[in-house]
C-alpha cells in the first residue's frame, strides 16, 4: 500500500531519510508561530489513507509537544485512515514515575494524550523505560535501540574495547553494545569510604587500565553523568574514551564539558538533530514500522 511520511520542521531530514527507506512520499507540515506566541500548523496537501507522522520532542519540549499535538489533530482532520506516529525522542520520558508525592507521571499523560488524539501506533526510540509504553498505551507500539548501528559506525575506531554504562540502570544497553562489539561489559560503581567519606566512581568488576573504552547512556543533556562517567574512566588509566549516546540534547556547553573530562570522541544519532548526529535511526524506524508499527 502506497503511504504518506510527514514531517514537521523538528525531524525534516530524519523524516526524508525515513521516507526513502519505506518508498514512500514525502510531505512537510505548514508551520508559523501566531504574534502571541501559539503554535500553528497545517497539513498543505492530502497525505495518503496510511500516514507516518515523524516528529521529535527535543528542547523546546513543551512547544514541540503542542505541535505534535495539534499535528496529530490536524492528520486525523483531513481523514487519514491509519495514523502512525514515530517519535525519535520522546520528552517527559524520564518522569517515569511518582517520585515524590503528588508529582505527575508525565510521561503517562503525554501517551494518554496521544492516544486520545487518534494515534494509531507508536515508534519511539531508545525511550528512557520502555516498560512505560506497555504501562500506559492499548495501541500497537514498539521501541527500538539504535545501538547495533552506533556500534557499526564505531568499527574500526576501537580496537578490543571495553563497552561501560555510565550505572547500573544503563548497563542493558553496554550489554547490547558489548555483543555488536564482541567485546565485554561493565558499569560504573559509586562507593563512599566508610571512614574518609570520599567517593570513588569506577568499574565494578573489568580493569579498564590501556584498555580501549565505551561508554554508552541514552541522553546525554547537561552532560554531568558522561563527563563524571570520562572522568572515572580517565583516572583508571584507560587508552581512547568513546562516548555513544541515542539522544544528543547536548544543553548549552554539554559537549565541551564531556571532551574537557577527557572524551575522544562523542557520537550520537539524529533522534536529535546536532552536530554529533552521525548515526541515522531511519533505518531502524523503518524496519519496526514494516514489522510491529502496523505500517
Ligand atoms: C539518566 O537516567 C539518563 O539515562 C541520562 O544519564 C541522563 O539523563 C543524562 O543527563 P545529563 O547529561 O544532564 O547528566
Amino acid at each position: 500500500m502506497s503511504a504518506s511520511v510527514v514531517a514537521t520542521s523538528s525531524s525534516a531530514g530524519l523524516a526524508a531519510r525515513l521516507a526513502r527507506s519505506l518508498g514512500a512520499d514525502l510531505l512537510l507540515m505548514e508551520e508559523k508561530t501566531f504574534p502571541d506566541g501559539e503554535c500553528y500548523v497545517r497539513v498543505p496537501a492530502r497525505p495518503s489513507p496510511l500516514t507516518v507522522l515523524v516528529h521529535t520532542t527535543y528542547p523546546d519540549q513543551d512547544r514541540r509537544l503542542v505541535q505534535l499535538f495539534l499535528a496529530v489533530e490536524a492528520l486525523k482532520g483531513v481523514g487519514v485512515d491509519r495514523l502512525v506516529l514515530a517519535v525519535p525522542y520522546l520528552a517527559y520520558a524520564r518522569q517515569d514515575r511518582r517520585f515524590l508525592e503528588g508529582e505527575p507521571v508525565s510521561v503517562g499523560a503525554v501517551l494518554r494524550t496521544l492516544e486520545g488524539l487518534g494515534v494509531d501506533a507508536l515508534v519511539t526510540v531508545d525511550v528512557h523505560k520502555p516498560e512505560s509504553l506497555h504501562e500506559w498505551l492499548r495501541i500497537p507500539h514498539a521501541n527500538v535501540l539504535p545501538i547495533r548501528e552506533l556500534a557499526a559506525y564505531l568499527g574500526s575506531r576501537v580496537e578490543d574495547p571495553v563497552v561501560v554504562a555510565p550505572d547500573r540502570g544503563a548497563l542493558h544497553r553496554a550489554e547490547a553494545m558489548a555483543r555488536a562489539l564482541n567485546a565485554e561489559y561493565d558499569y560504573l560503581e559509586k562507593a563512599r569510604d566508610r571512614v574518609t567519606g570520599e567517593v570513588t566512581v569506577k568499574p565494578k568488576e573489568v580493569d579498564v587500565a590501556g584498555r580501549d573504552v565505551v561508554i554508552v547512556d541514552d541522553i546525554i543533556s547537561t552532560g554531568g553523568t558522561i563527563a563524571e562517567a570520562v572522568r572515572a574512566i580517565r583516572k583508571e588509566k584507560a587508552c581512547k574514551i568513546i562516548v555513544a549516546c541515542t539522544h544528543p540534547i547536548l544543553v548549552e556547553n554539554a559537549l565541551v564539558k564531556v571532551y574537557e573530562a577527557g572524551a575522544d570522541m562523542v557520537i550520537g544519532t539524529d533522534t536529535v538533530p546536532s552536530q554529533i548526529s552521525y548515526v541515522s535511526v531511519a533505518p531502524i524506524i523503518a524496519k519496526a514500522l514494516k514489522n510491529k508499527g502496523g505500517y
